[in-house]
């Protein structure tokens, strides 16, 4: 079995007496978010927000990207935070929409259908109970396991599934296979679950590097199975740790070891964490690629920070080590940086609310997309960090 490093944390001090988010802190913040949604619900009725803004503004779209269940998600945590019905009748009207993308199978040939159909169908599921939702995100789960590779025991990224160039996995995938562990669950079919189990543990053995920082992607052999090499599609270099990865490793693994209660993910997700945390600049919101710090000139990744926030909010849950003090200082200072210098509060035609995210530099797939701009995953994962400070009983999504 794989021996991660742990790097411990290196600077405890940065990490020590920061003052809890008052309650009116965490309120302030939710209700700037609401308000936004609110200015922009009739757009984002039957038209979702672009995965990254232009000059700060999310064009509107169809239901074609990876990404749009998290502006769908953020309707079901504004109607858990207001119970205000409107938002809950526009989530409605979303996952009736996903369930005609999955039935007519638009855009769904891909690795990404647990970002998809958690934050929509299960997300709605869980808090309305309606059936059809139910039904909608287990025939997603059903096309998610059909990317499964025997050889090798992993879920395969982007590409054809026939396709042997692209015999890889992905990081981001952790977020995906919590789809598979619910759908397990309501359903009593042990295959979803088996499925996302393997290739969370094929992920931790080879995406994961030895010192605890992470590869985006990692290719096997196809004839085989047997791993080959890792590499990067959105980070600086090969052997870089891109941030957005990092942070996807921070919050995939504590959801793994939640369904499977299998100790190496939470003993990972520390790991993994740490190296994240040692590489914060001074004002706690990491670098685009973790292997640029303050001085550099280089964009911030505001959404990696938020993505950051939520899995150690969750990994804190169930450890009781040297290292709860720290996460818990540490999402203090990154959600309090985040509201008080990163949001669209400065910029009010924005129809964002975080700024300063990086969707994709210049290098790897989606060149030059969205660079230091709004992302609406940073945008739904901030929401869901204040949402967690909001109701410490706050049930997951995912
Ligand atoms: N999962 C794709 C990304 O983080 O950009």
């Amino acid at each position: 079995m794989k021996n991660i490093t742990d790097e411990g944390i290196k600077n405890k001090a940065k990490f020590e007496n920061i003052p809890p988010l008052t309650q009116e802190e965490v309120k302030n913040a939710l209700d700037f978010i609401i308000k936004k949604i609110d200015e922009s619900l009739d757009t984002f009725t039957h038209k979702y927000p672009a995965p990254a803004s232009i000059n700060n503004v999310y064009p509107a779209i169809d239901n074609i990207e990876w990404t749009n269940s998290f502006w769908t998600g953020m309707l079901w945590l504004a109607y858990e935070y207001t119970g205000d019905e409107k938002y809950r009748k526009v989530a409605e009207i979303q996952c009736e929409d996903f369930a005609n993308r999955i039935e007519k199978q638009i855009c769904v040939d891909h690795h990404d259908l647990g970002f998809l159909y958690t934050l929509s169908c299960v997300a709605g599921y869980k808090l309305t109970g309606n059936e059809k939702m139910k039904e909608t995100a287990i025939k997603a789960a059903d096309k998610l396991i059909t990317r499964y590779k025997e050889k090798g025991q992993f879920i395969q990224a982007w590409g054809a599934v026939d396709d042997p160039k692209a015999y890889r996995l992905i990081i981001d995938c952790y977020l995906n296979v919590p789809l598979l562990y619910w759908a397990s669950e309501v359903t009593g079919d042990k295959k979803y679950y088996e499925i996302g189990y393997n290739h969370a543990k094929t992920a931790l053995e080879n995406v994961i590097r030895d010192d605890s920082s992470t590869f985006h992607t990692f290719y096997f052999n196809p004839e085989t199975g047997a791993p080959d090499h890792g590499a990067t599609a959105q980070g600086y270099s090969d052997d870089s740790s891109w941030a957005r990865g990092q942070a996807w490793g921070v919050y995939g693994l504590p959801l793994s070891y939640i369904y499977t209660k299998d100790e190496k993910f939470l003993d990972a997700a520390e790991k993994v964490t740490n190296f994240f945390l040692n590489r914060l600049p001074e004002d706690y919101v990491c670098y685009w690629d973790l292997i640029f710090g303050d001085g550099s000139g280089q964009c911030r990744d505001s959404s990696a920070a938020a993505i950051a926030v939520c899995g150690m909010m969750e990994t804190m849950k169930y450890i009781n080590d040297d290292y709860k003090p720290v996460y818990e200082n540490a999402c203090r200072a990154i959600v309090r940086s985040l509201s008080e210098n990163y949001t669209t509060v400065t910029t009010p035609e924005s129809n964002g609310i975080l700024l300063h995210a990086v969707y994709a530099m210049a290098n790897g797939v989606n060149k030059g997309n969205g660079v230091d701009e709004c992302n609406i995953w940073g945008d739904y994962y901030y929401m869901e960090a204040l949402m967690r400070y909001y109701n410490k009983d706050w049930k997951l999504y995912w």
